[in-house]
């Protein structure tokens, strides 16, 4: 158990493509997770990637409960996914504020897909299949763009809409997740 420093904007290993996830349920691969699970809750964020401790593989975990530090967002359930593929289920998107650990202390207004389908596996190789909107698939496609190397930053369409959380938000205390 260890909360590992994160990895910020700039770093070149935030921008490899990971790889697939090929042993699962071993030691090494509960280590890596409990890792990321002390980091992501240390740092009080909704998700993180592996790529974000250093470790270049396809493993992301989010979820958030109901929580007063993000009064309008859904519940989203604890999950731990490697080896995920997305399917958007239409064009339309959706623009958010996003903020990211690697990107400490900014937050972006960022254009996602607003319904689609991930299907992946856990830690111990069982299918995780879901379909999903709104805020839920806005984290997945969040956490899943670090293990293709894209920051949210790198989606932002106005540039104008990314800023440093006190100045955007003025008064309110922000999570970088
Ligand atoms: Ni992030």
């Amino acid at each position: 158990m260890a909360i590992r420093p994160v990895l910020k904007m700039g770093d070149p290993l935030l921008y490899q493509v990971s790889q697939p996830v090929t042993a699962f349920d071993t030691p090494e691969l509960h280590a890596l997770i409990q890792d990321m699970h002390d980091t992501m809750t240390a740092m009080q964020g909704a998700g993180i990637a592996a790529p974000q401790i250093g470790v270049s593989l396809q493993v992301v975990m989010f979820g958030v409960g109901k929580n007063p530090r993000y009064p309008d967002a859904e519940e989203v359930p604890f999950t731990i996914l490697l080896n995920p593929m997305l399917t958007p289920l239409s064009d339309e998107e959706t623009a958010g504020w996003e903020g990211c650990l690697s990107v400490p202390g900014l937050r972006g207004l960022v254009p996602r897909y607003t319904q689609l389908r991930y299907q992946g596996v856990d830690p111990q190789g069982q299918t995780i299949d879901r379909t999903v909107s709104g805020f839920h698939a806005r984290v997945v496609q969040h956490e899943c763009d670090h293990l293709f190397g894209v920051l949210y930053p790198m989606r932002i369409r106005d540039l104008t809409q990314f800023g440093f959380n006190e100045v955007i938000f003025p008064g309110i205390t922000l999570p970088d997740d």
